[in-house]
């Protein structure tokens, strides 16, 4: 690799970075990126060549949402990819072409590259590891009860890969990790490798969403590679570059792994701060959706990240800020905007439940239909969704509930399996059949087409809380809705026509 090739297409090193700021380069960027992964007709990579210029073997730890789709994706590449799990039951549902996920496009690209055979799945570390080129860590990084992120897993993979060194291996991190995270892998080879093995360690981030995981891979808006030697960077363009032409952003590790949290908690901010909006729209009549279009068509706003409603959820913006707090708090730095941020998303739940109790009055006995347990559409993760705190409190409400999505019900009926208070429908109008009132958690597409009349027509009383804000409020009255939403307007019946019990 030469330091040529580093300085042609439209990549950006760090000091390019730097000279171009982040005004209206990154707003309008994120607009025009969105744009084009919602016109792409299929899941073809944004690619310069079908097959890459040069094929690695890369070894991929964890099968989680960013290793399984990694794993897919650059065998889609061309690449020949073996992914490690533990769990022989995981392994063994991806390698008959199973995915153990919800994530549209995944059963086909991965059917697809079993069928090549340029994926493979196992349990044994050894044979990811042995000859492959680069080996990248995607296990899970939970929370720990003090807001840092659990890194125990990654601890694991850098004290399995140690031993096993068979030649120069570049080690690269996907999983999200505090900065400095690199450091310590590295550190805990050295020491156990012993100091004539070569490695390195670098960081190159997902900006995968669930839901859209496939596309954003293939499609991606900008690739990170964060890399403090040379052949490190050069091996990671070797993998990238043949096969994207969007902006590369060449940087050191420790940049890198802040570039992750601070994306994510800067679209963690922007939610929270259009949910404040939400909250003054309504005090003032003022439709949220108009304003946040009204806003976004700034290029320096830009247009995503700004539907009001339930706040951020899911397994990545949340664990992340609170990481990213700790970060900030351990170094002496002013952290108070971050924690207003987690602040005004907590109090999000709380708004739509004393919606719901003061739609209702009385919520004891009453039948509250759930449309959407999953933490947002088009996936089945329910890992910090609203649901986790909305089904429990009405179930200490004493309300009885009717509980429908599209994907994620399984996972809930875990958590909760049905009662004699607890039904799981198999379709909305199941949930909302016989229902006071039905209460939206997620904005499943489905739920945005319903037949409204009918909905209507199966409900005791036609009271709908809407926390995604998935309908028009003048369509919900024309339709005789009592409709609640979280910044589009509340219609409610004037106090001359009460409502009718049946
Ligand atoms: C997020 C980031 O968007 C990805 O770029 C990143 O790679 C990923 O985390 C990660 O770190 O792995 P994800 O958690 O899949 O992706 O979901 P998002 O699409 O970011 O949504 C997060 C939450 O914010 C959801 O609960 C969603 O309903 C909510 N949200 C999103 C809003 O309330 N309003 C919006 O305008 C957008």
């Amino acid at each position: 690799m030469t330091s040529d090739r580093r300085l042609t297409g439209s990549r950006l090193d760090e000091s390019d970075a730097a000279t171009n700021g982040n005004g209206n380069g990154d707003g309008h960027g994120s607009d025009l990126a969105a744009t084009r992964v919602m016109a792409a007709p299929s899941l073809q990579p944004q690619t310069r060549a079908a097959n890459p210029l040069v094929q690695m073997r890369l070894g991929i730890f964890g099968t989680g949402y960013a290793g399984l789709v990694t794993s897919v994706c650059l065998a889609q590449l061309g690449h020949t990819v073996t992914a490690i799990d533990k769990d022989p039951e995981i392994v063994a549902s991806l390698s008959q072409g199973r995915p153990t996920i919800h994530e549209p496009g995944l059963r086909e690209v991965l059917a697809a590259n079993i069928e090549a055979g340029r994926l493979k799945f196992t349990t044994r570390s050894e044979d990811a590891i042995a000859g492959s080129d680069i080996i990248f860590v995607c296990v899970g990084t939970p929370p720990r009860s003090d807001g840092r992120a659990d890194l125990c897993q990654v601890e694991e993979v850098a004290r399995t890969i140690a031993p096993q060194l068979d030649g120069y291996k570049l080690i690269v991190e996907k999983s999200t990790v505090p900065a400095r995270t690199a450091r310590w892998i590295s550190w805990t080879i050295r020491r156990l490798a012993g100091p004539e093995r070569e490695f390195d360690v670098a960081s190159n981030p997902e900006f995968l969403r669930e839901g859209t995981a496939v596309r954003d891979f293939l499609q991606p808006d900008r690739i990170v590679i964060g890399a403090d030697s040379e052949r490190a960077r050069s091996l990671l363009l070797d993998l990238y570059k043949p096969s994207f032409d969007c902006p590369i952003v060449l940087t050191s590790v420790t940049t890198a792994e802040f570039i992750k949290q601070t994306a994510n908690a800067f679209l963690a901010a922007k939610i929270s701060f259009i949910n404040v909006m939400s909250d003054l729209c309504e005090a003032l009549g003022v439709d949220v959706a108009t304003v946040a279009r009204g806003i976004g068509l700034d290029p320096r706003i830009g247009g995503s990240f700004l539907n009001a409603g339930l706040g951020f959820g899911g397994s990545c913006l949340p664990k992340d800020l609170s990481a990213l707090i700790t970060v900030a708090e351990e170094n002496g730095v002013d952290s108070a905007i971050l924690k207003e941020v987690q602040r005004i998303n907590t109090a999000r739940v709380e708004r739509l439940l004393a919606k719901l109790e003061r739609a209702l009055w009385v919520v004891r006995n009453k039948v509250v239909g759930v449309l959407g347990v999953a933490f947002k559409g088009n996936t089945d993760d329910i890992r910090g969704a609203p649901s986790l705190s909305v089904v429990p409190w009405l179930r200490a409400a004493g309300a009885n509930l009717r509980i429908y999505d599209p994907a994620a019900t399984p996972r809930l009926k875990e958590l909760y399996p049905p009662d004699d208070r607890l039904v799981y429908a198999e379709s909305a109008c199941e949930a909302a059949t016989g229902a006071h009132a039905l209460v939206v958690l997620t904005d499943w597409d489905e739920f945005r087409s319903l037949e409204l009349e009918r909905l209507r027509s199966v409900m005791r009383t036609p009271i709908v809380v809407d926390g995604r804000n998935l309908f028009k409020p003048a369509a919900m009255q024309a339709a005789g809705f009592e409709y609640y939403s979280l910044g589009h307007g509340d219609v409610a019946p004037s106090v001359e026509t009460p409502r009718v019990e049946v």
